[in-house]
């Protein structure tokens, strides 16, 4: 970055909340006074968002706003975007990333709720208590235990053991439940969990089927007819994951057919995209089938961590350019040495950059006291830590260079 930032003009940096994100991220921005906070309720349009920016160095965002390549290139001074939220779709990335900026979101912080929901819906499939509820609702008084049955000793098997996968391990195994998993990668078992060799040892061997993948090209559809049909006759499978991992017909017919005793679906492959349109499954209506509309991850408790993580990693950054879980640039993270000018430069990652860097802070007769550095998809990132006597004005020559896409320049 050509241009003087503002944080070396002595201003503090400025921030931009939209979207009402929850009000411990302007609480933490505006303690300690370091920085300029605005909050608006709603989302901006790209006019509106192309007028608001020029002077912001840090904007937050949920899933509403939409940032474009041109409301990028009208915010010089955008240093990082935070989305308070779990994914960055509404993000040009590439254009964030060939610019500079920094995106980050909070795609764990609502790992908990999930694994709660997943653990309170095999506890409800057991009893056929949603079934029961609705009969209720409707006048029909069905006390039965025909079908019910506790889930101590009973076994369930989680199907990815990422960072819900384990939790919903733990939570069952308190309840006194077998837990088995497979994933694609060895993992590090919690608990009593048992790793086991594969898909089909899994669905042969677990009462609950629990699925906790992404959606990839070999998760698409992993649970199609075969797989159901490996599947212990009266067990449940719930998806809290990805709807697009489960074959909704061939589950349809399995539940039909009763080889299955129930089922639980959070997420489709189809969802509303507003409360406004209406939901259809050929699902619907079916004995003991629990569905909820995407909201294994919603909950308070989750928004207040994302406004927490979210505004936490942009602090980081913008005070010591940190870039710990950072979606698009490479992750850099350096402790910050006291009695030094710190040296952030965002590079293109092009064979000898480092050298002519150091070259510069060399030939001012400075030493530097630590370095760290990761390149990620064509673009380097270093943090440097010079001795206090660098002359700030070391940015514009290292922003000089063809190579440098921002450079900024910290008190230690
Ligand atoms: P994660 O990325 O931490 O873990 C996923 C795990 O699945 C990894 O350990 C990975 O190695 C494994 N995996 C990938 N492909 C596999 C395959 N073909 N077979 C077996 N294992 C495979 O993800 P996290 O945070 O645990 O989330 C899991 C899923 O839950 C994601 O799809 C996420 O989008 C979804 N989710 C749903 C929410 C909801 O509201 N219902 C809220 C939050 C997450």
């Amino acid at each position: 970055m050509k241009a003087q930032h503002p944080t070396e003009r002595g201003e503090a940096p400025a921030v931009l909340l939209l979207e009402n994100i929850h009000p411990v991220a302007a609480e933490g921005f505006r303690a300690g006074g370091a920085f300029r906070v605005e909050t608006m309720a709603g989302a901006l349009s790209e006019d509106e968002l192309v007028d608001k920016l020029g002077g912001v160095q840090l904007l937050g965002i949920r899933s509403k706003t939409r940032i474009t390549d041109r409301v990028l290139a009208a915010a010089p001074e955008l240093i990082a975007v935070g989305c308070f939220c779990i994914g960055t779709d509404q993000v040009d990335m590439n254009a964030a990333t060939r610019r500079g900026i920094a995106v980050f979101n909070a795609p764990f912080s609502n790992t908990r709720s999930v694994a709660e929901l997943t653990i309170a819906e095999v506890i409800m499939l057991a009893r056929r208590a949603a079934q029961r509820s609705m009969e209720l609702h409707l006048g029909r008084w069905q006390k039965s235990a025909v079908g019910c049955m506790e889930v101590r000793h009973k076994t369930i098997g989680i199907v990815g053991y990422g960072h819900i996968g384990p939790q919903v391990g733990l939570l069952a195994e308190a309840l006194g439940m077998e837990v088995v998993f497979h994933d694609i990668v060895r993992k590090l078992a919690l608990g009593n969990a048992r790793q086991v060799a594969n898909l089909d040892e899994l669905l042969a061997t677990a009462d609950f089927v629990t699925m906790h993948v992404p959606d990839t090209e070999l998760t698409r559809g992993m649970i199609g007819r075969a797989q159901l049909e490996r599947m212990r006759p009266g067990s449940y499978l719930l998806n809290l994951s990805r709807g697009s991992v489960v074959d909704i017909a061939a589950l349809g017919e399995a539940l039909r057919s009763g080889h299955l005793a129930g089922a639980a679906l959070d997420v489709f492959p189809e969802e509303p995209s507003s409360s406004r349109d209406p939901f259809q499954s050929e699902l619907c209506g079916l004995d003991n089938v629990i569905l909820t509309p995407h909201i294994g991850g919603s909950t308070e408790e989750a928004q207040r961590n994302i406004g927490l993580e979210v505004s936490e990693a942009l602090r980081d950054y913008a005070l010591s350019g940190i870039s710990t879980g950072c979606a698009n640039l490479p992750e850099v993270q350096m402790p910050k040495l006291a009695d030094s000018l710190r040296v952030l430069n965002i590079h293109k990652d092009v064979p000898g950059v480092l050298s002519r860097v150091n070259g510069l802070v060399a030939g001012m007769g400075v030493n530097i006291k630590a370095q760290s550095y990761h390149t990620r998809d064509g673009i380097g990132y270093l943090i440097m830590d010079a001795e206090r006597t660098l002359s700030r004005g070391i940015g514009a020559e290292i922003a000089a260079l063809d190579s440098s896409i921002r450079t900024r320049i910290l008190n230690g």
